[in-house]
């Protein structure tokens, strides 16, 4: 039957497909499956017992105000927690450089929203996030992808490009980039690369997204500063997305964006026509919880439960994966991207692993145009320990295979 609604979409609309990803991240959810495919917090790490005390006190407190539509920046106690906090930890910012925001995922769509007309030129990571490559081509934005090495984006191929771009009379509307602990990669970027980054995005004329959710899952190694804390308070061009997502709970749907004043403006009224304002009773618990001083107690709690769950996992690819595969040993975050050798084909293998009940994402979902055929990412914060350990063994064999195969072929 032919569709009926098709002359009704925006062309914007039409650009929009069900990912050949989306449907192999289908057959992952079986629950005969050990999945290293989500990005998921674990359960383990959500401070129940807080939360609920919290939220009582909420209601005690502010009853209806909570339960109220509030502001479309945001709750001003928030901001104001949000500013502390960030202060504490090198994001020098004002409460009112917050926009407070339903996830870093909506912060993406407004900064879509407000900075793309269709066919603007957006620089990401080759690879990147997904979510962020989905954000900007709902906005039909085109990709200026810039590899990446072990230490993130390769600054002086981006340097490369910007100029070339220059030369063609072109500009791109924004840098995307993921510092530290990347998605999907776990890279991280050093800090000579963090202060070269400020100073392309004023020489090229153009602003910084740092997506910045993965930055305080240290579990070793010193901590960087972010690359807000280099950016010239005369002439700002860093715009520094933050979440609750990953450090609290993802079901509040509770981040920030820090942008210059001017940027916010416009910010705040492009989220008016998205969803008026955030939630207001979780902004209220979250105000709480930060201004509480629970939020860097608990960073402690995570870090061990993750730092020791990264630790089984590195040890299980030590233990099982066949010679030739290569993986990140990432200081932090949530994720290793792990590399089989030259002629294998992670989505070719798909299949093959999900008959022999493990899951990943296949590298392929992460590039821009094209690219990571003989990468996967895998997420170690989601799966029990021993989960950890019989999937990664469980994979290693699929690989062996693999490998056996393409040498036989
Ligand atoms: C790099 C990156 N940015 C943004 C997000 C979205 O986070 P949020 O839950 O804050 O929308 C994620 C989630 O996995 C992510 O990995």
């Amino acid at each position: 039957m032919k569709p009926v609604f098709d002359d009704l979409y925006s062309d914007r609309a039409s650009g929009m497909r069900a990912s050949e990803i989306r449907e192999l991240l289908k057959l992952t959810q079986r629950p005969d499956i050990i999945s290293f495919a989500g990005g998921l917090p674990n359960p383990l790490a959500f401070p129940l017992g807080i939360i609920k005390e919290l939220t009582q006190k909420v209601l005690d407190r502010y009853g209806e105000k909570a339960l109220q539509y509030g502001t479309t920046e945001g709750l001003t106690s928030l901001r104001e927690a949000f500013a502390e906090n960030y202060n504490a930890h090198d994001i020098p910012c004002t409460p009112d450089e917050i926009t407070i925001v339903g996830g870093s995922q909506q912060g993406l769509d407004l900064l879509s929203k407000i900075f793309l007309n269709p066919g603007d030129e957006v620089v990401v990571g080759d690879p990147t996030y997904l979510g962020g490559l989905a954000a900007f081509r709902a906005f039909q934005a085109r990709f200026v992808a810039v590899p990446l090495d072990n230490d993130g984006m390769r600054v002086d191929l981006l340097e490369e490009r910007l100029e070339k771009m220059r030369r063609e009379g072109r500009k791109p509307k924004m840098v995307y980039v993921i510092p530290t602990f990347q998605n999907p990669t776990g890279t991280t970027l050093p800090t000579d690369r963090r202060k070269r980054l400020i100073d392309l995005v004023h020489e090229y004329d153009t602003v910084l997204v740092e997506d910045n959710p993965y930055g305080r899952l240290r579990y070793e190694g010193e901590p960087l500063k972010p690359i807000k804390y280099y950016d010239d308070p005369d002439d700002p061009r860093v715009i520094y997305l933050g979440t609750l997502s990953k450090t609290l709970v993802p079901g509040f749907r509770i981040a920030t964006v820090v942008a210059p004043p001017e940027i916010t403006r416009k910010l705040v009224i492009a989220k008016q026509s998205t969803d008026l304002c955030s939630t207001t009773f979780t902004q209220y618990i979250a105000a709480e919880y930060i201004s509480g001083g629970y939020l860097d107690a608990h960073m402690r709690k995570i870090k061990t439960l993750y730092g020791g769950k990264r630790n089984i996992m590195l040890k299980a690819m030590d233990e099982f994966m066949p010679d030739g595969v290569e993986w990140t040993r990432p200081e932090g975050g949530m994720f290793l991207w792990t590399t089989l050798p030259e002629g294998c084909n992670t989505v070719e293998m798909f299949p093959k692993a999900v008959e022999n009940k493990v899951a990943y994402v296949v590298g392929k979902a992460f590039y821009a145009y094209e690219g990571g055929e003989r990468s996967m990412r895998i997420n170690f914060s989601y799966p029990t320990d021993e989960q950890i350990m019989v999937g990664i063994e469980r994979l290693a064999k699929v690989i062996e295979e693999e490998i056996k195969d393409k040498k036989a072929g």
